[in-house]
């Protein structure tokens, strides 16, 4: 959500920040704009809309070897030209580019208004440039604390300053921001995307510190201006990962890097000798896990969706009270925070503010959190007391894909662990890790499907709405399934447990409503057969997401099978091709896939 970065060092500027640019838009891409240092003086092109707007603008050659850059989510004013970053000052000679929302943003406006300074955007961000600017501080960095005590909120900040030219001054409090060390060169970016071409090596600013940043050198400090001696890290990346090779849409791409992805989260931690799931990062005993008495899920929107499935398979085979709620209100109603409840937090990316809010929320109140993440070294991965991390490589695509199906392997495999210290029977652990290790190439089994999925797709697409309906275990599939959907292809998709559909929202089927039935062949099936036949009697059109050799009786429904694994995993399978459904209906409809309205990758504000 947004994205920062900077550059100091010996090339032009401009090139560079437009190719990270390009390469963080997926946080956000409603605005963008790049201001670099030349010999000229302070240089700023900004523009709503997109990247490759920016890059047409941005004349030929633009001298400076330091700049700023920002691509924006709208949070505080339209998406407007002016409100883009970087922000400056009434002089011009500060640059600002912000990521996180400022409190007290109309505070700091007004007085700013009231001491006679013009302001020039509507968003909080501006407030800092000013700030900075008019700081009597003797040096940059003593500016961007005196401007930064100022101010409440979260933020992610770079400052270029004329008066300064060989240095950026970054800081970061609740928006993540990353140094990147080259040759002779720095880079600075709110998302590794934008730095794993030029360096792996890196380091993490946590909340509350600030860098000097000059092109040979830099030094983190925190709010008192003591040093705090940070060591670059080496990150496990590669650009390529980052790259869209020869496919249309990163969303396809993760969609059909499922099988590997798979693999890799489920590597090295199948232990057959105790049929049980090896977590090395859980760092929880097995007599501290036996007092577990429940377990609490808190994730966002599909994360929070595949945290209810992970809730089912910790009560099913853990046989501990679990369930799933979403993080973004878990603070606000003031939980209890038990000292027996195991606490997890689930998230892709690791900076889903919500997500972070709510951990810090546990931990506050003395509670045990870990963390089943996918971004290494991210906020949440870090705030937690341990966790699981779930291997899914980069996920560039706005829609989550690959990095959903890894939390719920991550969510099989915790739950495997806690019922196999407490009562899940070896004979069941044995026959989990042979469905786990099946489930790869199931995945990959499903894929070579995807051209009669397709076809399905195209016809759901001609619906205006559209139910996805599921029970029990297949419920968080449907929900996730008309997430995906409504996403990307902006129809109508509401989920139901199928027995509700009876209670109410069988008044909306027709024959111009379908609806998308997750029908496992499980316990259930006949139950979920009886509410299709319903739905037919309605003239409602029917698909179904179910296993070969499921009898449908003789409802008139599309079938997709996908194979079958065990009861429990089967929701895992099932979700693949509702993730084909969503994608093949917005290509249909010919949407920007990698980019839906509105929307943008990790919501890093509240
Ligand atoms: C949907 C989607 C979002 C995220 C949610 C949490 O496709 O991607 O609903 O699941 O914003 O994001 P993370 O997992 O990064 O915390």
């Amino acid at each position: 959500m947004c994205g920062i970065v900077g550059y100091v060092g010996r090339q032009a500027a401009a090139p560079v920040l437009l190719e990270g640019l390009a390469r963080l838009e997926y946080r956000g891409y409603d605005s963008a704009g790049v201001g670099v240092l030349a010999p000229s003086g302070v240089r700023v092109v900004k523009t709503a809309g997109r990247v490759r707007d920016l890059a047409a603008l941005l004349p030929k050659r633009m001298a400076g070897r330091v700049g700023i850059a920002h691509t924006r989510w709208a949070t505080h004013g339209a998406a407007t030209d002016a409100n883009a970053h970087p922000h400056s000052d009434e002089s011009g000679r500060v640059l600002v580019v912000h990521n996180g929302i400022l409190d007290n943003a109309a505070a700091l406006r007004r007085r700013l208004v009231d001491e006679g300074v013009a302001l020039t955007s509507e968003t909080d961000s501006e407030v800092l440039a000013h700030l900075i600017a008019r700081s009597s501080a003797e040096t940059l960095e003593g500016a961007v604390l005196e401007a930064l005590a100022a101010v409440e909120g979260t933020y992610g900040i770079a400052v270029l300053h004329a008066d300064y030219p060989d240095r950026l001054v970054v800081a970061r409090n609740g928006s993540p921001l990353i140094l990147g060390i080259g040759e002779h060169e720095m880079h600075v970016a709110s998302d590794l995307a934008a730095l794993v071409r030029y360096t792996t090596q890196v380091v993490h600013l946590d909340d509350g510190e600030l860098a000097s940043v000059t092109a040979d050198a830099f030094t983190t400090f925190g709010p008192d201006r003591s040093p705090t001696h940070k060591q670059p890290v080496t990150v496990d990346l590669d650009a390529a990962d980052f790259d869209l090779g020869d496919h249309e849409h990163f969303m396809r791409k993760e969609i059909l890097e499922q099988p590997v992805a798979a693999e890799r989260v489920i590597r090295g931690r199948l232990d057959d000798r105790f049929a049980t799931a090896r977590l090395g990062g859980l760092e929880i005993d097995a007599r501290q896990t036996r007092e577990i008495d429940r377990v609490v899920i808190l994730g966002c929107g599909s994360a929070h969706y595949v945290g209810q499935l992970g809730a089912g398979l910790i009560e099913e085979l853990g046989r501990i009270p679990a369930s799933a709620e979403p993080a973004s209100e878990f603070r606000y109603r003031n939980p209890v925070i038990e000292a027996r409840t195991l606490y997890v937090a689930v998230s892709q990316s690791g900076e889903t503010a919500d997500t972070l809010m709510a951990v810090k929320e546990v931990k506050r109140k003395g509670g045990r959190v870990i963390g089943l993440v996918n971004v290494v070294g991210s906020s949440i991965a870090r705030e937690c007391d341990g966790g699981v991390y779930l291997h899914a490589g980069p996920e560039v695509a706005v829609a989550s894909t690959k990095a959903l199906t890894n939390m719920a392997l991550g969510f099989a495999l915790l739950a495997l662990h806690l019922g196999r210290v407490r009562d899940l029977s070896a004979t069941d652990g044995a026959r989990l890790l042979a469905g786990l290790r099946r489930l790869p190439d199931q995945i990959a089994t499903v894929l070579e499907d995807e051209q009669a999925i397709a076809a399905v797709a195209k016809q759901l697409a001609e619906a205006e709405s559209l139910f996805f309906v599921g029970r029990v275990r297949g419920y968080p599939v449907a929900r996730e399934g008309a997430q995906k959907f409504k996403e990307i292809s902006y129809r109508h998709a509401e989920a139901y447990q199928t027995s509700e559909l009876k209670h109410g929202p069988l008044a909306l089927i027709s024959p111009s409503v379908p609806t998308v039935a997750v029908v496992p062949d499980d316990e259930l099936l006949g139950r979920n057969v009886g509410a299709l036949q319903e739905i037919a009697a309605r003239g409602g059109p029917l698909v179904a997401l179910t296993h070969p050799g499921a009898d449908l009786g003789d409802v008139p429904v599309e079938r997709i099978d996908v194979p079958k694994n065990e009861p429990e995993l089967d929701p895992i399978l099932l979700t693949i091709p509702a993730q084909l459904l969503a994608y093949h209906a917005a290509l249909t409809l010919g949407h920007d896939i990698d980019k839906p309205r509105n929307l943008a990758k990790s919501v890093t504000v509240e």
